[in-house]
């Protein structure tokens, strides 16, 4: 994948990335539509490696403003000059290599972090929270904050990133495409964990009647030459609406680590195709 998104994005489907991209060549269609795109790791590499028209829709508040001021060339030098201003005179080595070794130099960069993000204007400051707090937590550093490599990264990514058809529209099941593939990613409404918390704290207030709005887009499409591939996690509400709705459609199963603060968890996702 050459593409790489320099943020953790709950749910993102960059993991699946080689599989989606084989799906999607098999079906031989000239669109891929993805209207949960999140961190969009995929259609950014779809971008450059397969001939096709990419059509994108994210909703999320942080994503909409790092595309906004990206578009206007803002978020590569936003960056540089946040790392500028956090490392002050530490010099610049990796913060993974400051978080493992030295702790007090790493409790340095999260006040300057802190006192930095509160004196940049609200977008600014939801970018910068993006790329680099602890996800879910505002008020904390990323030891991902800065490598040499994040900022090559980034770079690469946010110029993919200009060149995407993005749309940041709530999803309407009234919404029609012929011909195309159809990449479906929405909020789960379970947790991908064995134990099935509910919840992923996604904005935009996703619901189970949501999910049924769902099935209607795709039925409602579904004459139209399209194909769907969809995500979720196990048992979760749309994966019975799915089976009830669709009988004959098949569930793969992926399952993957995921590690957070040096603790892995075992994980996994389902996937299906509707043609
Ligand atoms: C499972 S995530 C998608 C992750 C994405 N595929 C990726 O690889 O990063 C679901 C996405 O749907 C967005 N979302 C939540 N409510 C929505 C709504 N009503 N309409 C459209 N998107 C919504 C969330 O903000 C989130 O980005």
């Amino acid at each position: 994948m050459k593409i790489k998104k320099v943020f953790s994005y709950m749910g993102n489907k960059g993991k699946f990335y080689k599989e989606i991209k084989e799906v999607f060549e098999k079906s031989k269609k000239k669109k891929f539509v993805d209207l949960f795109a999140g961190g969009l790791e995929v259609p950014a590499n779809l971008y450059i490696d397969v001939e096709a028209d990419i059509f994108t829709n994210v909703k999320d508040t942080k994503m909409e403003l790092l595309i906004k001021l990206n578009k206007k060339d803002k978020v590569f030098n936003l960056f540089e000059k946040a790392v500028t201003e956090v490392y002050q005179n530490i010099p610049l080595s990796s913060t993974r290599n400051i978080y493992n070794t030295d702790k007090i130099t790493f409790e340095k960069l999260k006040e300057n972090y802190l006192k930095l993000i509160e004196n940049v204007n609200e977008e600014e400051k939801e970018v910068l929270i993006l790329l680099g707090g602890v996800a879910g937590k505002s008020r904390s550093l990323s030891s991902n904050f800065y490598s040499e490599q994040k900022i090559k990264r980034l770079k690469d990514y946010l110029e993919v990133l200009k060149k995407l058809d993005i749309k940041t529209e709530f999803f309407n099941e009234k919404w029609q495409f012929s011909d195309s593939f159809i990449f479906l990613d929405p909020p789960y409404l379970l947790e991908t964990g064995a134990e099935g918390k509910k919840g992923f704290n996604y904005e935009g207030d996703w619901t189970e009647k949501d999910d049924v709005r769902l099935v209607n887009f795709i039925k409602s499409n579904l004459e139209k030459n399209n194909i769907f591939m969809i995500f979720g996690s196990l048992n979760n509400n749309l994966q019975h609406l799915i089976k009830e709705n669709f009988p004959a459609v098949k569930f793969e199963i992926k399952k993957y680590k995921r590690s957070f603060f040096g603790c892995s968890s075992e994980r996994a996702e389902w996937y299906c195709i509707i043609k």
